[in-house]
C-alpha cells in the first residue's frame, strides 16, 4: 500500500483531504501540531506525527516517522498553514514572519526532506490559497501564499521527470480558521463569490485527490483555483 502524508490534518480541509486520500487507498502519515492529530489518524486508520513543520528539529521526526512506517511514500500534501491578519496600515514583524515561517518556510523544509523518499512517480501536491491574489489586511498571508506558487514551480522542475508538484489554490472554505473571523466579514466575503457558496473542506479534498491520483500524469508545475470563481471576479 502506498503512504501518503499530509501536514495539518489534524482537522478542517487536513482532514478532508486525508479521509480522501484514505478512501483512494493511500495508508495515511498525519502531521500537525495541534495534539488532535492523534485522534484524527486513529479516525481514519493511520498514524500521526505531533510536529511542527517549520522546526528542522521535528522535520527530521517527520523524515524518521515515514521511514518506519513500512509502506512505500508516494504523496505528500503540505497543507498547514496559519494565519495572522491586521487591518493596520503597517504589519507587525513577528505576524509577517511567523506566517512567511510555517506556510512557505515548512512547506519548503519539507518537501525538500521528503521529495527524496518519494517513489517514481509520486505527487507532491501544495496548499495556496486565492489570497494570493491580494486580500485586504492579509498581506503577509498572500505573500506566502503567492510564495508556495513560486515553490511548487521550482520544485516542478528541480524533481521533474521522477515527481510532479502542483498547488491547489482555495477560496473561501469554512473550517476553524475562517470561523475565527467575524461574521460580518465572513458574510461580505461569501458575497462576492460567484458561485454564492463559501466552500467546504471536502471541495478542496477533491481537487488534491486529483492532482495527487495518476489521472493527473500530465500535469505538473500549474494552480487548480478551487474558489467559487472568486481568482477572477
Ligand atoms: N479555510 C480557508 O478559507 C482557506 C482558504 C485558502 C487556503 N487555506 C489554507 O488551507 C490550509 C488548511 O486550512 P484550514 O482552513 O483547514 O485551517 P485550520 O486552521 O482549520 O487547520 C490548519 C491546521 O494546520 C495546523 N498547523 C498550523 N501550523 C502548523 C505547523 N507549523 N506545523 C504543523 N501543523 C500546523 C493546525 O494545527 C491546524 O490543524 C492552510 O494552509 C490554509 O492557509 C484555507
Amino acid at each position: 500500500m502506498s503512504l501518503a502524508i499530509v501536514t495539518g490534518a489534524a482537522r478542517g480541509i487536513g482532514q478532508a483531504i486525508a479521509a480522501r486520500l484514505a478512501e483512494a487507498g493511500h495508508a495515511l502519515l498525519l502531521v500537525d501540531l495541534d495534539e488532535r492529530v492523534h485522534d484524527t489518524a486513529a479516525e481514519l486508520g493511520g498514524s500521526g506525527v505531533r510536529a511542527d513543520i517549520a522546526d528542522p528539529a521535528d522535520v527530521t521526526r517527520i523524515v524518521a516517522a515515514v521511514q518506519e512506517g513500512g509502506s512505500a511514500p508516494r504523496v505528500l500534501v503540505n497543507n498547514a498553514g496559519i494565519t495572522r491578519d491586521s487591518l493596520l496600515r503597517s504589519m507587525d514583524e513577528a505576524a509577517f514572519r511567523a506566517v512567511v515561517r510555517v506556510n512557505l518556510g515548512g512547506t519548503h523544509a519539507l518537501t525538500e526532506a521528503i521529495a527524496p523518499l518519494l517513489v517514481d512517480h509520486g505527487a507532491v501536491v501544495n496548499i495556496s490559497s486565492r489570497a494570493q491574489l491580494g486580500n485586504v489586511g492579509q498581506f503577509n498571508y498572500g505573500i506566502a501564499k503567492g510564495g508556495v506558487i513560486g515553490l511548487t514551480r521550482a520544485h516542478a522542475l528541480a524533481f521533474a521527470p521522477r515527481l510532479r508538484v502542483n498547488a491547489v489554490a482555495p477560496g473561501f472554505v469554512e473550517s476553524e480558521m475562517t470561523l475565527a473571523m467575524p461574521a460580518e466579514v465572513r458574510q461580505r466575503v461569501v458575497d462576492a463569490i460567484p458561485l454564492e457558496v463559501p466552500g467546504q473542506p471536502l471541495d478542496i479534498a477533491e481537487a488534491v485527490e486529483w492532482l495527487a491520483s495518476d489521472a493527473a500524469s500530465y500535469v505538473t508545475g500549474q494552480v487548480l483555483y478551487s474558489c467559487g470563481g472568486r481568482s477572477f471576479a
